[in-house]
């Protein structure tokens, strides 16, 4: 069941610049999804059209089954965003802050829920401070308390963690996570690729403007599993003796390399029977490396193709 459908949006700015080119994408109710991609891929814009900031030039986003451009006011309300860039008021007090935020959708004030929110986030304490006077990672914490102050059902993180430290990410990762556990859908642009890793349910992979590859983190993680040896020849093979073919080997290198793949995660890996099959058959090797293909490897391989 989606509770985001976006369906051949594409977006052109006034100057002409082809932002988004026809993307569809459905965001699944209670998920975490990442939403990765390079510098100027379409995040951003794509999170802002989804919010109705942004009007799309083509195609059509609803959120909850409401029109982000002709049922307005009903889609932003189901939705916190918290904004890639840190704009915040210096001199309001953090209860101040995040208490307006909920007034300006429209609901009562709650001040037993603005509590809560500042609690989960550890910025209880602080609640009295004037927001210049909290470090970046604190500010960051309030955007995220605004972005929840109206009980959101959808929650938008743009680049969440970008210049947090390690142990505030981790922090940040378990609030997210909490939120989604209490049915919060969550959407996270990130350029961490383990953040994606971390956090993810589904990964999609944004770059000029279309998305390339939306999959399971499961399943790009059963990729991970893989890894590959290369085992190093002091000679030349023409071909792959047959008392090898149970390895499925393929030849590489000009016949100077066997490659061999293998899951990591499996119970054996077939090294042992390889090397020792190598060795019946009369093949010496130089060396030996094994590699993996992590996110990054298939991020960086999808981004660069085009
Ligand atoms: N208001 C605008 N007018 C014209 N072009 C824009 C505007 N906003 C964004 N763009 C362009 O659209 C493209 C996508 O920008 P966007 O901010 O969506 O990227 P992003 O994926 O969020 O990047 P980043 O990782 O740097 O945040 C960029 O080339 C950007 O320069
Ligand atoms: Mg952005």
């Amino acid at each position: 069941m989606s509770v985001i459908s976006v369906a051949n949006l594409s977006k052109t700015y006034a100057g002409g610049f082809r932002a988004l080119k026809d993307i569809s994408l459905d965001i699944r109710r209670g998920e975490i999804f990442a939403l990765l991609g390079p510098n100027g891929a379409g995040k951003t814009t794509l999170i802002s059209i989804i919010c109705g900031i942004v009007n799309p030039s083509a195609g059509r986003v609803t959120v909850d089954g409401h029109d982000v451009v002709a049922d307005y006011r009903a889609a932003r309300s189901t939705i916190g965003l918290v904004p890639q860039e840190l704009t915040t008021d210096a001199f309001e007090t953090v209860w101040a802050t995040v208490a307006f935020s909920r007034g300006l959708f429209g609901k009562p004030a709650n001040p037993a829920h603005i509590e809560k929110v500042l609690r989960d986030l550890s910025l209880w304490e602080k609640k009295d401070s004037m927001l210049r006077t909290l470090s970046g990672g604190m500010k960051r914490r309030v955007l995220i308390a605004k972005a929840l102050s109206h009980e959101p059902r959808v929650l938008f993180l743009d680049e969440p963690t970008a210049g947090v430290d390690v142990e505030l990410r981790k922090d940040m990762w378990n609030v997210v996570r909490a939120l989604r556990d209490s049915g919060v859908t969550i959407i996270l642009t990130t350029h961490y690729i383990e953040e994606a890793e971390q956090m993810a349910d589904r990964v999609g992979v944004i770059n000029r403007g279309e998305i390339v590859l939306v999959e399971e983190k499961a399943e790009l993680m059963r990729k991970l599993g893989r890894k590959q040896l290369t085992v190093l020849l002091q000679k030349p093979l023409d071909t792959i003796p047959d008392s090898l073919a149970a390895h499925r080997l393929t030849l590489a290198a000009e016949g100077m390399a066997l490659i061999y793949n293998y899951d990591t995660r499996g119970e054996r890996t077939g090294i042992t029977a390889l090397l020792g099959d190598l060795n019946a058959a009369g093949i010496r090797f130089r060396d030996l490396h094994t590699t993996q293909s992590s996110l990054e490897d298939i991020f960086v391989g999808l981004v660069s193709e085009r």
